[in-house]
């Protein structure tokens, strides 16, 4: 599937003039649109059939090291910058928390800076604190990928929701996407508020009182404490884990009372659009956010593409963000600023006044003292 370039990139814009891509907020809607757009081709990329004799490798990462650095547990999303490096022919090497001398007591800062010691080219991080990975940015020499910060930011996930969302849909802007359940913990909904808004989606927050955050009226979204309301004509709907790891307290009574009013059920899904499309980021909770025959039944459900979208989108972010040190042809210079991004800005300008939304962006402090 191939797209026009955006008018404002056609007129000389830079197509992705960051650094880093620490987050949604700091893009403008063409830069998000580029990745996309980028996307496309590794889609068809990572599908070549093997006994065609074509394989899956190119080469344009070549002599470049990429270091996956997960302080915070994943399955997909590690294996797919994983398997999205190694397909672009990056050195790839993994760090995991449980493998790291963050388990001996070593700062996260220390952390960093042994891995800018050892001059990678590419650093994807995963950490448990919101604005955690901004902080080790600043410390590194070469472009940071955010895997993932606390409950912050979470931007190659809505990308490939995004790409999910376009190519089954043929559009974004227009379509009413409903984002069911844990809001108040899920940075997979924040970068998605930013994404599917930016890019004229109307946008649905779907959850019980307890688990919105407090100014979500500021986030731009239409907020929804009935599950039947919130789906109501929806074409997409967006289904989210209770992420009890990122709870303090008890937030929901008991999971089969949460499945009661805001399980997604065949009755529930009813109220969508007929050609409703349902999504999940995964983990998946069967019987607790979602009936499991709806997450397999293939027509309607985009579970199983969305992690195949993931790789094609990472792959993507991983080329566009080295092309400067790689000296690709016909790539335009960045901005010249190094730090192109406040301490603030991770945070969705939306949410950077109000207090209760997320979490502020944490001091240099606190992150260093993180174990
Ligand atoms: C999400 C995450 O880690 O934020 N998962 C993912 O990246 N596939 C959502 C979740 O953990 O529930």
């Amino acid at each position: 599937m191939t797209h026009a370039p955006h008018p404002a990139i056609a007129a000389g814009a830079h197509p992705f003039p960051h650094l880093h891509l620490l987050g949604l907020s700091a893009l403008k809607p063409w830069e998000m649109l580029f990745l996309l757009d980028e996307a496309e081709q590794w889609v068809e990329f990572n599908r070549r059939p093997k006994n065609l004799g074509e394989a899956k490798h190119d080469n344009r990462l070549a002599g470049l090291t990429q270091i996956n650095a997960f302080f915070e547990n994943s399955t997909r999303t590690l294996l797919s910058f994983e398997i999205a490096g190694k397909r672009l022919g990056a050195d790839v090497v993994n760090l995991g928390v449980s493998g790291s001398s963050v388990k001996k007591g070593e700062t996260l800062l220390d952390t960093a800076l042994t891995l800018n010691a050892m001059h990678p080219d590419l650093i994807v991080i995963r950490h448990g604190s919101s604005g955690a990975v901004q902080l080790i940015a600043e410390k590194l020499d070469c472009p940071v990928l955010n895997a993932g910060d606390g409950r912050h930011e979470h931007p190659t996930q809505a990308l490939l929701d995004a790409l999910t969302i376009r190519r089954r849909k043929g559009r974004i802007e227009g379509l009413t996407v409903a984002i069911c359940g844990d809001i108040l913990h899920s940075r997979v909904a924040r970068s998605n508020f930013q994404l599917l808004g930016s890019l004229g989606a109307k946008v649905r927050a779907v959850a019980p009182p307890t688990l919105l955050p407090t100014n979500i009226d500021a986030l731009g979204v239409d907020c929804f404490t009935n599950m039947d309301d919130g789906l109501a004509g929806a074409d997409v709907v967006m289904m989210l884990r209770l992420q009890t790891e990122r709870m303090d307290g008890a937030y929901v009574p008991s999971t089969r009372e949460y499945f009661r009013f805001y399980g997604l059920t065949e009755a529930r899904l009813r109220h969508a659009a007929p050609d409703v499309l349902v999504m999940h980021p995964g983990p998946m909770n069967r019987g607790v956010e979602i009936d499991g025959r709806i997450a397999d039944d293939i027509t309607r459900s985009a579970v199983t593409e969305q992690v195949e979208m993931g790789v094609a989108v990472r792959m993507a972010c991983l080329d566009v963000l080295t092309r400067t040190r790689r000296g690709a042809k016909d790539w335009p210079p960045l901005l010249p600023s190094r730090h192109q991004e406040g301490p603030l800005s991770l945070l969705p300008s939306r949410l950077r006044e109000g207090p209760g939304v997320g979490e502020p962006a944490p001091s240099p402090d606190a992150i260093g003292q993180a174990r």
